[in-house]
């Protein structure tokens, strides 16, 4: 398997907290069958608008330590450096200093639980002219996508990826995750699942969970889809198959509609 999207590097954000836990993280996952894995750590504004490069060296010399520490250590995964990159406005800069891009073109990118600007179609646009293709960062979390999936949908339809975390659909991200992300399934409006791993407690990498839970549920076909052949495809800068969806609510009835005006 490949893991697109977790936060094993060491000391740079919320993920693993030193080297030590890298490595028992990149353990677990070789021991769960991940053979290559994504760092995708958080890149946030604050911390670049400060104009003085310290977080990409930051990002690149824990890459280098944990690049290092695989070959020391014989730890059976690959790596690629990568980034969770938060809209915002400091993304020129980001693409310019850092090998954020995936396969060359690919970009996972996060929007904030509770706030996605209106009209963000505008910006995504923009990097879909710069022959860059935003991967959607755990869209089943974000607050404004759970209320109004029509508003996720319509960037699925202009050919946005979209990737789930595993810990949403198996239910330990809430339950509000859990059911937006079993309707996304449902729907075919998913192409990647990730782990978002952060360390080995609260937040751990459920690579071989979520693989049986998608066979169980959808088969073996799309375990490996999600989990094996589109972050394949990815890499290699490929295309991705995006179907059209449509992810607009049954409407209310009118009993339905006082009831909710109540809640
Ligand atoms: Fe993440």
């Amino acid at each position: 398997m490949i893991d697109i999207h977790n936060h094993i590097l060491p000391a740079v954000d919320d993920g693993a907290k030193d080297l030590d836990i890298s490595r028992d993280m990149l353990r677990v996952a070789a021991s769960q069958g991940v053979e290559h894995i994504v760092l995708t750590p958080h890149l946030y504004e604050p911390d670049i608008i400060k104009g003085t490069g310290e977080w990409k060296n930051r990002i690149l010399t824990a890459y280098e330590d944990l690049r290092q520490l695989v070959e020391r250590e014989q730890i059976n995964v690959q790596l690629t450096q990568a980034a969770e990159v938060r809209f915002q406005g400091m993304l020129e800069v980001i693409l310019e200093e850092l090998p954020v891009l995936l396969g060359g073109k690919y970009l996972l990118l996060e929007f904030s639980f509770s706030n996605v600007p209106l009209h963000v179609e505008n910006a995504i646009y923009e990097l879909f002219r710069k022959g860059i293709t935003p991967i959607l960062a755990h869209p089943e979390r974000i607050k404004p996508w759970q209320r109004e999936p029509e508003r996720l949908a319509e960037l699925i339809n202009m050919g946005c990826l979209s990737q789930l975390d595993i810990g949403s659909f198996l239910g330990r991200l809430g339950p509000s995750a859990e059911a937006f992300a079993h309707s996304l399934l449902e729907a075919g409006a998913v192409q990647l699942v990730g782990s978002d791993s952060h360390n080995l407690n609260s937040r751990p990498l459920f690579a071989k969970e979520g693989y049986l839970w998608l066979t169980e549920h959808y088969g073996s076909e799309i375990a490996d889809l999600y989990l094996k052949e589109n972050p394949a495809r990815i890499l290699a800068g490929d295309y991705v198959e995006v179907y059209p969806v449509d992810l607009t609510p049954p409407k209310k009835g009118l009993l339905e509609k006082i009831v909710s005006v109540f809640k």
